[in-house]
């Protein structure tokens, strides 16, 4: 297959960012196609470690990256980050980075909104305060200013007035100051040069790109159970992060995605508010914490750690189209005695294979588990399905059966290379 997609299989940080910068090599040209810089992809190479929110991770390895339409940018981050990445000796020009010319932008006044939301909730969502919810909010409500609109003094300025119409009353409601026109006029036009330096229609770019032959990964951010339709609703983030979105949000067409590659870490992880049925409060969920360095890159909170849930990915597996899984963190799980894989749910007494949609009915889902033997060796670093210890190959096996998908790729530590290919999904 010509073209693949990377997404989140879980709650996000599944290890997207380690794939797609070693997928990326593959490939010609790296897309991200939803979310903003409220993901947060980390990339070790030797002892060099990167840290991208926006940037799509393909810029590591000097792949042509296009921030597509479906992302929310902000575009003050989007330079700082061009310019932290430039500090660790990768230069990003308008040859590599190409930013679609109709994504909306994140402004501070989305930031504000985001935080003074969450500071005055009684229900928080536990957000990144990035200004992510807002910024799409005003893109449904067709009042968003785009990357485009930079280039036309008239009409931003225009648009600026219509937008802050619409934010005065709620900053007002909210404590906030009201919001200087001019003064926002001026500093998006201070870095409107820089910015549509790197705009073009990335769907016509994207579209002379495919004709000629060449390969396009995906790279999606979040998670499945994080999609603001399919998720844990409302704990969810604002974008559709499901396969299905890197159509629309790359303007590249239904048959675009290709070989779906769902990241699935090996055991589950959470950051913020919100149902996580196979939670851990005891020691194993802390030696998880604590072994897999759950610590969210983007606000430094600590992650919600719990077993396997397999109900949940076989979900996941349905909702993305998964051809293949890349397992991610076996590792983490050495040396623990004994392994629980939750393969279903009791709800009032009844059975229950799937997640259902209501958030009182995911609140009172009781796991159940199937219990596993564990594995004394070391897993960290291995580089060949023959240097697994017999219970971790049964532990992937049980999950491949367990999600109804097969596992294309291993990843046994944070490094690029320590990575197993079963399968490629170039290939596929
Ligand atoms: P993403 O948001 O899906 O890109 O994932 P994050 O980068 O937020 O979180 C994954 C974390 O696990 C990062 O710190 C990675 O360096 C690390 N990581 C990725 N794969 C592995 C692995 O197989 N084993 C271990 N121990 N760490 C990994
Ligand atoms: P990556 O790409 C994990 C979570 C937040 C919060 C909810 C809504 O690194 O996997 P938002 O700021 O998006 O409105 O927050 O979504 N969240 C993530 N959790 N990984 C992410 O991205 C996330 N991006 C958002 O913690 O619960
Ligand atoms: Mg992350």
């Amino acid at each position: 297959m010509a073209n693949v997609t990377v997404i989140g299989a879980q709650w996000g940080d599944e290890g997207k960012g380690k794939l797609v910068d070693w997928l990326s090599n593959r490939a010609d040209v790296v897309v991200r196609f939803q979310g903003g810089h409220n993901a947060g992809h980390t990339l070790v190479v030797g002892n060099q470690t990167y840290k991208l929110s926006l940037l799509p991770s393909g810029v590591v390895q000097g792949k042509l990256s296009i921030i597509g339409n479906g992302v929310v940018v902000d575009p003050w981050h989007l330079l700082k980050e061009i310019e932290g990445i430039g500090a660790q000796g990768i230069k990003i020009g308008p040859e590599l980075l190409v930013l679609a010319d109709n994504a909306c932008l994140i402004l501070p006044i989305h930031r504000d909104l985001d935080q003074a939301r969450e500071a005055a909730a009684t229900n928080k969502i536990g957000t990144t305060g990035r200004g992510i919810g807002p910024a799409y909010e005003d893109k449904v409500g067709r009042r968003a200013i785009r990357v485009a609109d930079l280039a036309d003094r008239e009409a931003l300025e225009a648009k600026i007035d219509r937008l802050l119409a619409h934010h005065a009353p709620l900053r007002a409601g909210l404590g906030l100051p009201p919001v200087d026109a001019a003064a926002l006029l001026a500093e998006l036009e201070d870095l409107a040069p820089k910015i549509l330096a790197f705009a073009q229609p990335a769907w016509l770019k994207l579209d002379g790109i495919v004709k000629s032959g060449k390969r396009v990964l995906f790279e999606g951010a979040q998670g499945a159970l994080l999609d603001v339709d399919h998720g844990t609703y409302p704990y969810v983030t604002s974008s559709n992060t499901v396969a299905g979105q890197a159509a629309a949000g790359s303007g590249l067409g239904p048959k675009g995605p290709g070989y779906v590659l769902g990241i699935v870490k090996a055991y589950t992880t959470r950051v913020g508010e919100g149902p996580f049925p196979t939670e851990l409060f005891d020691e194993v969920g802390q030696h998880l914490g604590t072994v897999g360095r759950e610590f969210g890159t983007v606000t430094g909170r600590s992650r919600r750690c719990g077993w396997f849930d397999a109900a949940l990915v076989r979900q996941s597996v349905a909702l993305n189209g998964i051809s293949g899984i890349a397992l991610t963190k076996l590792d983490v799980l050495d040396g623990l005695p004994t392994l629980k894989i939750c393969t279903g749910y009791r709800l009032n007494g009844q059975d229950i294979g799937y997640l259902p949609a209501g958030l009182k009915a995911q609140g009172q889902l009781e796991p159940v588990y199937e219990e596993m033997e564990g594995w004394s060796e070391t897993t960290q670093g291995a580089r060949s399905w023959k240097d697994l210890p017999a219970s971790a190959v049964k532990y992937v096996r049980r999950i491949e059966e367990l999600i109804g998908a097969p596992v294309a790729l291993l990843s046994t530590s944070p490094q690029r290379d320590d990575t197993i290919l079963m399968r490629d999904p170039f290939h596929d």
